[in-house]
Parts: structure tokens; sequence; C-alpha cells
């Protein structure tokens, strides 16, 4: 995680950030170390990447590298191209980070120019107990960047599945697709163009569809984690589906950096 010492809303990345009011800034620093309590209730470890100033979308630590497991390099990344130059200067402190911590760098050297972008774990969502990957498209990983991604991962025995976006709200997969265990998704099918929904559906034993107005609420952007769910909101709808899954719901407020399009999901990158 990266704590939000310089996070802020500068310019509109994304919709949610259109008509965001300013960011309380004391509130935002609350409900980040709440987030990192949560994590540690749930039972994980959290550790933490130095702010860099004015870098001020840093603390979504999801999406400036992928993390991966594979046949040929056991821990590695994939430094992330992000779509926006504001970003993008972002990445080269997550890759420091990582590589001085033992990760290999499996770098695709992804042209911006030639419209190559990958956008980390807010479109790369590991397939829970497997090592398939979902890949969102569309919107800020474009579809040659994670196709780039998917041929980079045969090798490491990974195997890739493209989705396409089509709703400018729901900009990352991560804010439509939150995998609850093995068998089990919960998404907003409005986001997916109607060949990806068929992938997922001849692959999920369940799909959980969840209102738009909840999927607006980030609930797609909580995080399954030991028999919990990390969450900014449940609705009724939400909690019979985790309810059926058998995961806790455990609330923490959001609100100061769902201005920026973000919640629990987008706010840290899992190492393991
Ligand atoms: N303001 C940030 C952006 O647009 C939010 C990123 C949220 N992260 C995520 N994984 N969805 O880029």
């Amino acid at each position: 995680m990266c704590p939000p010492t310089y996070y802020t809303v500068r310019d509109v990345k994304n919709p949610f950030m259109q008509s965001a009011q300013a960011v309380d800034h004391d509130l935002a620093a609350r409900q980040w170390t709440a987030l990192r309590d949560a994590f540690t209730r749930a039972g994980v470890t959290t550790l933490t990447i130095d702010p860099v100033e004015d870098l001020e979308d840093m603390v979504f630590a999801a999406n400036q590298v992928f993390v991966g497991k594979g046949a040929r390099h056991p821990r590695f990344i994939v430094p992330s191209r992000m779509r926006y130059p504001s970003r993008e200067r972002e990445v080269p402190y997550y890759v420091a980070w990582f590589g001085e911590r033992g990760f290999d760098v499996v770098d695709l050297e992804l042209d911006a120019n030639a419209g190559e972008f990958l956008e980390g774990h807010g479109d790369l969502i590991a397939h829970p107990g497997s090592s398939r990957v979902w890949a969102g498209h569309g919107f800020r990983s474009s579809k040659t960047g994670v196709d780039r991604f998917a041929r980079a991962m045969e090798p490491e025995g990974i195997r890739v599945t493209p989705l396409a976006l089509i709703d400018p709200t729901f900009y990352h997969l991560d804010t439509c697709f939150a995998p609850l265990n093995a068998d089990a998704v919960l998404l907003y099918p409005g986001a997916f163009a109607a060949e990806s929904l068929e992938l997922m559906r001849q692959t999920w034993t369940r799909l959980h569809a969840v209102t738009r107005a909840d999927a607006e609420r980030f609930v797609c952007n909580g995080v399954a984690v030991s028999g919990h769910f990390i969450a900014s909101h449940v609705s009724p709808q939400l909690e019979d589906i985790l309810a059926r899954e058998q995961l806790q719901p455990l609330l923490v407020d959001t609100s100061e950096f769902e201005k920026a399009g973000g919640s629990v999901f987008c706010m840290k990158t899992f190492l393991d």
C-alpha cells in the first residue's frame, strides 16, 4: 500500500473524477489507515512504499505493476504502461520497490505511441487458485497491450483471457469484477461486451450480478480475503451473496478515494 500523503484529485482520468468534490485530506488519511487495519484484521501483512510528492494517484497501488508467479520466473512483475503520463511517472518507483525485494522484472517494453497500454491489476485479475488471469481492456489497458501481455505469459504457464469493457464508468476491470472464490465472481454485467460475458459464464459456476447502483458504489472493488469481503458498501442483495459464499463483510469507508475513482481493491497490490 502507499500512504495518501500527496493524494488529491487534480484532473479527470475517469468519470468519477468529473464531478468530484474537494478531497478531505484528514479524512482520507484516516480512511487509508482504517483500510490498512482492516487488511491486518483479515490476517494480511501490509507493507508500504514511500509516497512521492506530486504523484497524486500513487496511493492506488494496484496499477503500476502486475505481480505474478510463473514457471520461468517464480516471482516476477510486469511494469505497466499507463494511459495518463501523470500516472506513468509512478511506475519506476514501484518497479524499484519490487526489484529491491527480489522480484524479476518481465518488461514488455510496451509502446504508448503504438497504443499499447497495460494498467496492472486494475485490469489484470487472477482467478483464485489457478494460473489464469482475466484481462480487461477498452478504456485504460488496450487490447494490444493485453495481447502482448498474454503472449509473454505463455512461457510462464499463465493463461490470459481478455474481456472487453464497454461502459466508461467501469473503466478498469476491478470496478466491475470481483472474484469471491474459485467458483464465484461478483460482477456488473452491463460493463461487458456480450461475448466477454459468455466467456465468464462458461468458466464460473456462480456469476453474481450486482445492480448498477451498487456497482457505482464500488462493491465490485471489494476484496475477498481469508473469509472476509472488504468493501466500502454493502446492500441487502450483496449481503445475501456474501452469506452464500461464506464471506463476512468487513466495511471500510473509502469515500475520499472514490472521488478519484478508486476503492479497496485499487489501494493495494497483493504480493502473493
Ligand atoms: N484516479 C485513478 C486513475 O484514474 C484511480 C485509479 C483506481 N485504480 C483502480 N485500480 N481502479 O487512474
